[in-house]
């Protein structure tokens, strides 16, 4: 595979968007303290531009999944140390594509980690793949069915430090 030609979202249109993301969980926290899980490690950029961008009490916590491969499980590989009981917890994921990844996570947080609240932000949408319904309350881009990279996003641990989206394409 190789990068395609085209881009996707530039750095600016990502930079607008998370903006507007922040600004959309600011009015619907009001000033409650929040914890932004994220799922590592495609959403280490997302993560650290929208927790500058939201005013207030942010906290992070970081957790680390495995999507198996026969694409129908999801495991925790890693969780940082910071308590989620009671607190009102925004997952932060990169794209949500068959969707198995986040129902996993959703119901083990809820079953495991006793959150006062439980939402999703996630910067893509890929909606032609899902397989599994899961609730997206803050959602970047919707993106067409193709592999995409950069802002994060790899292909086999390459391209993540692009600071714009584009997508990989058979050479
Ligand atoms: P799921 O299929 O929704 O469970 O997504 C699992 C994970 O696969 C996501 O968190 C991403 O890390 C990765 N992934 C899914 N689609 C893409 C893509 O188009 N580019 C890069 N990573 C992807």
């Amino acid at each position: 595979m190789k990068l395609a030609q085209g881009i996707l979202f530039t750095e600016a249109q990502i930079q607008k968007r998370v903006g507007e993301l922040a600004k959309q969980i600011e009015r619907d926290y009001a000033g409650e303290p929040i914890v932004l899980c994220a799922i590592l490690k495609g959403s280490i950029p997302f993560l650290a531009d929208l927790m500058r961008k939201i005013h207030g009490d942010v906290r992070i916590a970081l957790i680390e999944m495995k999507s198996q491969i026969d694409g129908k499980h999801a495991s925790i590989l890693f969780t940082s140390s910071l308590d989620l009981s009671g607190r009102h917890v925004i997952i932060v994921e990169d794209i949500v594509d068959t969707g198995i990844t986040m129902d996993y996570l959703l119901k083990h947080l809820e079953a495991e980690r006793a959150p006062a609240s439980l939402k999703v932000a996630s910067l893509l949408d890929k909606p032609e793949a899902r397989h599994l319904e899961v609730p997206l309350h803050y959602r970047g881009f919707v993106v067409p069915d193709k592999f995409v990279v950069g802002y994060g996003l790899d292909y086999n641990e390459q391209y993540r430090n692009l600071p714009y989206i584009t997508w990989v394409e058979p050479e």
